[in-house]
């Protein structure tokens, strides 16, 4: 086991142009490992606390530095992660921020992998990984709080579920992006993208959906493997007073499951995540005996600001039978560990952990990594952009060298 030497932070941007923490950390015997954090635009009121990148620097290195210097092995990831929250102090990490602790989480676990001489996935998943790869959910299509004048829903999702590859898949989905610009153009609808690389186009969900099947089902047929077709509603945007806001429009809680329930029959989606509010746990477990059930592998009803990657809240919605799957983002519980910990919950209790990126990103391709270390069925992370390539890149390396 080697000490943690140094552990030095700084502002990067992020790519929505932001300032965002990186971290470097060294050890003895030469180890280095550097990691960024990621920082959401949607993010779930119950999620650890992002705080200026500036402050949080300031606080970690004066609160979390001293502690981890000269004091944690580089390798004991949970004596990193236990050291980063005795730090903070706080639940929520709101005192050394969480965008400082997952930075630093993810620099020392790059370190330990680093004077291993081994892949970050198999310093943190065993020697045994590296045979599992996950499908990659890729953002089409969106709006909400990632694209001003764009769909209500945030993201509308291709999952190349039966692809024989990691490598297809990602090919597939950047396939289905470049149909939906060309499907666009042929309507003369022009398109910006959205914070994501989603094309964000100034029309109604109805159209989003339509554009997305046409184009979904165009490319299957040229590659010959199935692609489903997913949905992130973001829907605790859309909740004000006790209803779901589509622009004018409104839906009682009742009315908004039965309109994700109909979609996901007209659709046949293979996974919707958060389609109702962040609070809303019975709503959930009502859509879900609707929809499949507790044991179904289709669709995934998937929470994300309902769960926050907190084990908390997952406990709360496996009592509730509330979901089918989880999404998983290392920022939003602020470590490894913490994030590890959730997944090992969700497979224990039959529910689909799915790794993801934030709509602010950096070129940290760390996710890549955990969604290999941990088996996990699905990651997602974009279809196009650099910072979204970044991963989708960094699988196809993983999975050749596997
Ligand atoms: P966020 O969005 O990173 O802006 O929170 C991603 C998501 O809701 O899944
Ligand atoms: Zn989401």
């Amino acid at each position: 086991m080697t000490l943690i030497t140094e552990v030095r932070l700084r502002r990067i941007l992020d790519s929505r142009g932001n300032p965002t923490v990186e971290a470097e950390v060294r050890t003895e015997n030469g180890g280095f490992g550097r990691g960024a954090a990621p920082s959401g635009a949607s993010t779930g009121e119950h999620e650890a606390v992002e705080i200026p990148a500036e402050e949080a620097i300031a606080n970690a290195r004066e609160l979390a530095v001293p502690r981890l210097e000269g004091q944690v092995y580089a390798g004991d990831q949970r004596g990193v992660d236990n050291t980063l929250r005795g730090a903070d102090g706080t639940s929520d990490f709101s005192e050394i921020g969480a965008n400082s602790a997952v930075a630093i989480s993810m620099a020392a676990a790059k370190a330990a992998a680093d004077v291993l001489g081994a892949p970050l996935y198999q310093h943190l998943g065993g020697a045994f990984r590296g045979r599992e790869f996950p499908v990659p959910l890729g953002n089409v299509i969106g709006g909400g709080e990632h694209a001003a004048d764009a769909t209500h829903i945030q993201e509308f999702l291709a999952a190349p579920v039966g692809a024989p590859s990691v490598a297809d898949a990602v090919f597939a989905n950047a396939e289905v992006h470049g149909e939906v610009g060309e499907i666009l153009s042929e309507r003369g609808i022009s398109a910006a993208k959205g914070d994501e690389g989603a094309w964000a186009p100034s029309i109604d969900d109805a159209e989003a959906f339509e554009i997305m099947a046409e184009a979904i089902e165009s490319v299957a047929d040229q590659v010959g493997f199935e692609i489903g077709f997913g949905l992130d509603v973001a829907a605790a945007e859309l909740y004000e007073d006790g209803l779901y806001h589509y622009g004018e429009a409104t839906k009682t809680p009742e009315e908004q499951r039965e309109y994700v329930a109909d979609l996901v029959g007209k659709y046949d989606l293979v996974y919707v995540e958060d389609p109702l509010d962040e609070n809303d746990f019975e709503g959930f477990a009502a859509l879900l005996d609707r929809v499949g059930g507790p044991d179904a592998d289709r669709p995934l009803i998937c929470g994300d600001d309902l769960f926050v990657t907190n084990t908390d809240r997952l406990e709360r919605g496996i009592e509730a039978g509330a979901a089918n799957s989880i999404l998983i983002k290392p920022n939003q519980i602020g470590t490894l560990s913490d994030a590890f910990d959730a997944i090992e919950l969700a497979l224990r209790n039959g529910y689909t952990p799915v790794i993801s990126h934030r709509s602010g990103e950096t070129e940290d391709t760390t996710i890549a990594h955990l969604a290999v270390a941990t088996d996990a069925p699905f990651i997602k992370t974009g279809t196009v952009g650099g910072e979204r390539t970044a991963k989708l890149n960094e699988l196809i390396r993983i999975e050749a060298n596997a």
